[in-house]
């Protein structure tokens, strides 16, 4: 296991000098790519508070690439990891291998937290993990060039690809000449299955699978959501696109060379930051539908840590779970990172919301968001998605038909939901 934990970059040991050493003890925490110095800063904190250090781990960049690793830690019933953050997709997956911290999470300190987020933790009977930070697709766009084009934020996806197309053109004519109109996560991955998700539900085309795990995929409205999408390619949104994730395109976005960016909050966090070149400039709203009637449908993303069953040291690692997922912690990561905080009270604090001036927005898209169907799949979570954002990629690179392709891909999902 060890050579595991080698492909790991960037491990950090945060330990204070001498004040606290009887009892000083040292338990291991994994940490998103992303906000890794969000993670950092909080662990320095709670390391100068207790005494005890932490042994951080920096997931790699594409968290689908550590489904991998933590399933050998597990497999090999690893001690070498305590905390874990995990991606609300990956409970089920996980389950069998997350401590219950029902004795060890005081139930007020669960309540604290929007009821849907804890809710989606329980499994079995069991508290499997706390709420973390809340994700949501959500549209961030150029409010400086919508307001010279006199546009509205789009309502409809339709609209979308019209103002982006409009905008784009105009922009590159008056001397941008590598301004697009629209930046997304296209890639074959986890994040290509969330933008797919949003086009077809919010046309009405179903979550994949219902409720119950029947295959749904195969309809028009999301014959006409992808056709729509692939239709995008090359006209607002770059070539290129078609290898974005979520860093990618936030770089396109953020160099000032895209009008519109489907992203998580944390977009907020970066292209605010002082020195961005978007400073000031940028808007947020709730993803278009498809149809009129529609409700707008993020991707739910929520993030969550848990403690490993495997851990040795369960009552520390309950410990350092609890700063983390807590109202302090999750203000700090809200205020320095644009982090949408899961504890409900941050969403009514004054100094959270000068910062993130959208809050209130960002907590109806939360409410009326789409979650993937990870629950209905289980432990086959991770094959079914594979197969539909593999579809969807063949489908948007415009190598087949796209009826054709979703009668095959229903055949797919079918295989796969019955996998043992
Ligand atoms: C974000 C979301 C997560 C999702 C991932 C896809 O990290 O929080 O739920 O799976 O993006 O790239």
């Amino acid at each position: 296991m060890k050579h595991m934990l080698k492909t790991l970059a960037g491990m950090t040991v945060f330990a204070v000098a001498s004040a606290f050493p009887a009892k000083a003890d040292t338990v291991s925490m994994f940490c998103s790519a992303t906000d890794y110095e969000l993670c950092e800063k909080a662990v320095q904190k709670w390391t100068n508070d207790t005494g005890h250090e932490v042994k951080l781990n920096r997931m790699p960049q594409n968290l689908d690439d550590a489904i991998p690793i933590y399933q050998q830690l597990f497999a090999a019933q690893s001690s070498d990891m305590d905390v874990l953050y995990i991606d609300v997709i990956w409970l089920g997956m996980f389950k069998d291998h997350l401590l219950d911290l029902t004795s060890l999470v005081p139930e007020n300190e669960v309540t604290a937290h929007f009821a849907s987020a804890a809710d989606a933790a329980r499994l079995d009977g069991k508290l499997l993990s706390m709420p973390f930070y809340i994700d949501t697709g959500l549209m961030f766009y150029r409010k400086d060039l919508l307001e010279k084009y006199g546009k509205q934020p789009p309502k409809t996806w339709d609209e979308l690809t019209a103002t982006a197309k409009e905008i784009q053109d105009a922009e590159r004519k008056a001397g941008s000449p590598d301004i697009w109109g629209y930046s997304w996560q296209g890639r074959s991955y986890e994040g290509l299955t969330c933008d797919a998700l949003e086009w077809i539900a919010s046309a009405g085309g179903g979550t994949i699978l219902s409720g119950d795990g029947e295959v749904t995929i195969n309809n028009p409205q999301t014959e006409a959501a992808l056709t729509r999408a692939r239709g995008w390619i090359g006209t607002i949104s770059p070539e290129g696109v078609l290898n974005y994730d979520e860093e990618n395109s936030r770089a396109l976005f953020e160099s000032g060379n895209a009008v519109f960016h489907r992203n998580w909050p944390y977009v907020w966090g970066t292209s605010q930051a002082e020195g961005g070149k978007l400073v000031g400039k940028v808007g947020v709203s709730a993803l278009p539908v498809g149809a009129e009637g529609q409700k707008s449908s993020g991707a739910l993303g929520t993030a969550y840590l848990g403690v490993s069953k495997y851990s040795k040291k369960p009552e520390l690692a309950a410990e350092l779970l609890r700063y983390m997922v807590g109202a302090e912690d999750q203000k700090m990561r809200a205020i320095e990172g644009g982090y949408n905080p899961t504890v409900e009270a941050l969403y009514e604090d004054a100094d959270v919301l000068a910062k993130i001036p959208f809050l209130g927005m960002a907590k109806a898209a939360f409410e009326e968001s789409v979650a993937r169907p990870s629950a209905a799949t289980g432990k086959n979570y991770n094959r079914v998605s594979r197969t539909f954002y593999r579809a969807v990629h063949d489908i948007i690179s415009g190598k087949d038909d796209v009826a054709k392709e979703l009668a095959d891909l229903e055949r797919r999902l079918e295989r796969d939901v019955k996998a043992k």
